[in-house]
């Protein structure tokens, strides 16, 4: 039997971080095991936020690949892509545009939110109003079964759900997919400041660090506030930096290291060391591969080129049905 499939994207808007990590790519790459997946990046969807100054979108997207192969994503298993390479994302788009109604998506959260708060961008463009249409196109478009999100997203998901239905009423039973979400948890872990890890807070630790640099983020990350001189007791559930070792050290070790920071036997500084040596233990056989992909930049064109090559196919053989029902091609 043909496996499901989960059709997901990022959007290349900047250097991805540990929170990607944790929350998406290690995910991603379980679900390969199970699925048929298609992994693209959204570069058209970064664009409707970043349009005036577009040259991160090329630079991330390159970068991005580099550390999907790295962190274990596999391009002959999966489709890889970006998702400029299939013109027939924009058409799709165009075609499922003539039957949403304007007021499901302007009702939508997300977009009240997001134009709330990226007032500086000036995002009453078309463009960005239609950014869950151009969503389901791309869901659709590979009739994805699954589409693992986090829960901000669950609107858009949801829209793409009623423009399927809509679609399938208005044209023929079953030409479009609808799909269901995989709700993925966002990463519990905070930026080294204590805020949500983001990078537009400027206070995250990305995947690709260098030791020095890496070393610097840990060590200045604050822990418990209360903690004021070595010799005060602390509370790993107060601690800015302990769910870190809730994702990457052992349960063992981490049963030591609270009740040494209860006790006051172990200080912040050691405490730190311990996090430092397990994320270098997990980080840098993949920062090797991400220097491997850099020197050798020509592996990640043909790792788009075959990904687009395939999603061609896929995409052209579900444009066709939907040219038919549309009644624009015999
Ligand atoms: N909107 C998603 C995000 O911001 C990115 C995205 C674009 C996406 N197209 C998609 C996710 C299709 C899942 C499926 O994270």
């Amino acid at each position: 039997m043909e496996r499901k499939r989960i059709v997901s994207g990022i959007r290349p808007t900047g250097d991805l971080h540990v929170g990607h990590y944790l929350g998406v790519l290690r995910n991603w790459v379980e679900l390969q095991k199970e699925y048929q997946c298609f992994y693209f990046a959204a570069d058209w969807h970064a664009l409707t936020t970043e349009y005036r100054d577009p040259s991160v979108i090329t630079r991330s997207t390159r970068d991005m690949v580099m550390t999907w192969l790295s962190v274990g994503l596999d391009p002959e298993r999966s489709v890889l892509f970006r998702q400029s390479d299939i013109k027939s994302h924009a058409e799709l788009f165009l075609l499922l545009s003539m039957i949403t109604p304007i007021s499901w998506l302007e009702r939508n959260p997300t977009y009240k939110e997001m134009k709330e708060e990226l007032k500086e961008k000036d995002l009453s463009t078309l463009g960005f109003l239609g950014y869950p249409v151009l969503q389901a196109a791309d869901i659709v478009m590979y009739h994805g079964d699954r589409v693992p999100i986090g829960e901000d997203q669950l609107p858009h998901l949801e829209l793409t759900r009623e423009i399927v239905r809509r679609f399938n009423f208005i044209y023929g039973e079953n030409t479009l997919r609808e799909p269901r979400e995989i709700l993925t948890e966002a990463a519990r872990v905070l930026g080294i400041d204590g805020r949500k890890m983001s990078k537009s807070y400027g206070n995250a630790i990305f995947i690709y660090e260098t030791g020095e640099s890496l070393k610097g983020k840990v060590m200045q990350m604050l822990t418990d506030v209360k903690r004021v001189r070595r010799k005060d007791p602390g509370e790993p559930g107060d601690c800015n930096l302990y769910p870190l070792h809730e994702y990457f050290t052992d349960e063992g070790a981490r049963g030591e290291i609270q009740a040494g920071c209860r006790s006051a036997g172990l200080g912040c500084v050691d405490c730190k060391k311990i996090l430092l040596e397990n994320l270098m233990k997990e980080f840098s056989p993949i920062w090797e591969k991400i220097d491997y992909y850099r020197a050798h930049a020509s592996l990640v064109d043909d790792v788009l080129a075959l990904g687009g090559k395939r999603a061609a196919e896929e995409s052209e053989a579900t444009m066709e049905r939907v040219r038919k029902v549309m009644k624009l091609i015999g």
